[in-house]
């Protein structure tokens, strides 16, 4: 539980690679997950990842989560811009919460400026790619331990 990071996707993310690949990059679910939970060894951190299409899904992992994780990674996907639900369930949530976007979304249709779920987030990264998830683990990790791996 105290090293414990759930990184939690929201709908169309399972199609990662092939969905709109000049977006969202050629990399599948698979390959994040697989290079998140090696990256979260070297952090010292148990990684485990969830995908759901269903928004649902998505609020009863983060109920799970209440229980099971020091901190959250999110990208709610299109559920970002729509749901209050999943607001309301990351604010009963007590750890840190990082939300990351791989596309930068402010430099897109204006419908995907606006994020409920970054009236909850400690921090947000949009615009890294698939590389945000790494950037969102390491400073999860330095948000939980307290230190700032930054220097
Ligand atoms: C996304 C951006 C959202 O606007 C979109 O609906 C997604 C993915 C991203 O990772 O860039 O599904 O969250």
């Amino acid at each position: 539980m105290r090293n414990r990071i759930h990184i939690l996707n929201g709908p169309n993310l399972n199609l990662l690679g092939k969905r709109e690949p000049e977006i969202y990059g050629a990399r599948t679910l698979a390959d994040i997950e697989a290079d998140c939970i090696a990256l979260g060894r070297d952090l010292g951190l148990d990684v485990a990842l969830f995908q759901s299409n269903h928004e649902g899904g998505i609020v009863d992992q983060i109920h799970d989560a209440r229980e099971t994780a020091a901190g959250i990674i999110i990208n709610p996907a299109a559920y970002t811009h729509t749901s209050v639900a999943i607001l309301d369930a990351l604010n009963m949530f007590d750890g840190p919460v990082i939300e990351v976007h791989i596309s930068q979304v402010h430099k897109r249709e204006s419908f995907r400026h606006h994020s409920y779920v970054s009236l909850r987030a400690d921090a947000v990264i949009a615009g890294c790619g698939t590389q945000g998830y790494r950037l969102a683990l390491h400073r999860i990790a330095s948000l939980i331990t307290g230190t700032d791996v930054t220097g």
